[in-house]
């Protein structure tokens, strides 16, 4: 029986699941076209603003590995070493508005059935710059876009109202969606930092303000190593460094407890599931979880930049596993998104070795009832 690898998104319609998220990997119309004829379903652009962008002297992102010999995470290449994770300090494109409007247009009259997001960011402390996200938005979608991607994400902007410091704002999670979504025409998500306390608080507040979908884990906020021979921090201007990104293999659990908070909380909303994905193993959790795609970066930087190996596992990888399960009636992603969403628990609901005695970690009072638990601590 064919196996059907199409969804449907917040109402755009996709030949495959899989996205490029926004990232080097589609930083430019070579790369994005690149991704289009490699297989991706779908592409999120490298976040567009309106203010200067200037990123910091020399590299602006890095690869930690590992070895089973010593355990220790560097960015010095070893052999024999596994990818740990990626770490970078980079900022959004530094092309304009006016430099990525008609290679939007371009890419989506050369690619009319793949998936072109625009990630886009303005700042947050007064009207004019709410007035920024919709200019951004109604060029993005009046150049072609199928949708936007608000970046109310990145862990390390040098300006304080932008990316992660509006994640972390309820009232301006709501606020900035609400100004795109007066002006959008095509369906608008929200990607959200993983850095807050209860990432289902700021996810209300974007659909507070009308957002489509929200997608989750940016980068975790880190820093590098110091090396113990040199006490220098491995990646550094000058000796200095400031709080940089995590991505790639060491978030995907991180990411995947995210996820499983907003999935739980949401169970009828869309979302898009991002961190430590290179092949379908790693994708599935996120389905089984909820989501309805997934997005890579970090496997795709180091496969040819934009992930043509990376991309060809996803698809082997998901007609290997619908194919499996043919005699469950499986036919494509509908057929198991979500169905492992409810075995996330309390933990005073896992089974233990002798439940009779067992009142949630809390001591039985003779003659009263089993006190309850207070809090609903999420997962
Ligand atoms: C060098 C680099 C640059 C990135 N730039 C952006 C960006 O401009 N906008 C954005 O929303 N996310 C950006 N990200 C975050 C990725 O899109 C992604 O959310 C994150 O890397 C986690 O996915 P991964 O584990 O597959 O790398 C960047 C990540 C890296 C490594």
């Amino acid at each position: 029986m064919a196996v059907d690898r199409s969804v449907s998104f917040t109402g755009i319609k996709f030949e495959n699941p899989f996205l490029l998220s926004s990232a080097p990997p589609t930083e430019s119309e070579s790369n994005i076209t690149r991704a289009f004829e490699a297989g991706w379903g779908g592409v999120v652009t490298k976040t567009i603003g309106l203010h200067p962008v200037v990123n910091v002297y020399g590299a602006k992102a890095k690869f930690m590995r590992t070895t089973p010999d010593d355990g220790n995470v560097s960015m010095k290449k070893r052999p024999g070493a596994a990818l740990h994770s990626s770490w970078n300090w980079e900022l959004i494109s530094d092309k304009t508005l006016e430099w990525w409007a008609p290679r939007i247009r371009r890419i989506k009259e050369a690619f009319p059935n793949k998936v072109l997001i625009a990630s886009i960011m303005a700042g947050s402390g007064n009207d004019k710059e709410l007035r920024h996200w919709q200019e951004l938005a109604e060029t993005a979608q009046g150049e072609g876009a199928d949708g936007l991607e608000l970046n109310f994400s990145c862990p390390h902007m040098d300006r304080r109202d932008m990316g992660s410091n509006i994640g972390k704002d309820q009232g301006l999670c709501s606020v900035v969606t609400e100004a795109v979504k007066e002006v959008a025409k095509v369906p608008v998500w929200c990607k959200l930092t993983p850095a807050t306390a209860d990432i289902v608080v700021e996810a209300a507040a974007c659909f507070r303000g009308g957002a489509d979908a929200i997608v989750s884990s940016n980068t975790f906020p880190s820093i590098p190593l110091i090396d113990p021979e040199t006490l220098e921090f491995e990646i550094n201007v000058d000796g200095l460094v400031s709080s940089g990104g995590l991505g790639g293999p060491a978030i995907l659990p991180l990411a995947l407890a995210k996820m499983a908070q907003l999935t739980k909380a949401f169970p009828d909303r869309s979302f898009s599931g991002i961190g430590g994905v290179s092949d379908f193993n790693q994708a599935a959790s996120y389905f089984l979880l909820g989501c309805g795609t997934v997005q890579v970066c970090t496997a795709a930087m180091l496969d040819q930049a934009v992930g043509p190996n990376v991309i060809k596992r996803l698809l082997s990888g998901l007609d290997k596993f619908i194919e499996a399960h043919a005699k469950d009636g499986w036919k494509s992603i509908e057929d198991f998104r979500g169905i492992r969403r409810d075995r996330i628990v309390l933990q005073s609901e896992i089974r233990r070795p002798d439940t009779a005695d067992y009142h949630s970690g809390y001591e039985t009072v003779e003659g009263y009832a089993a006190p309850q638990p207070e809090v609903a601590v999420r997962v």
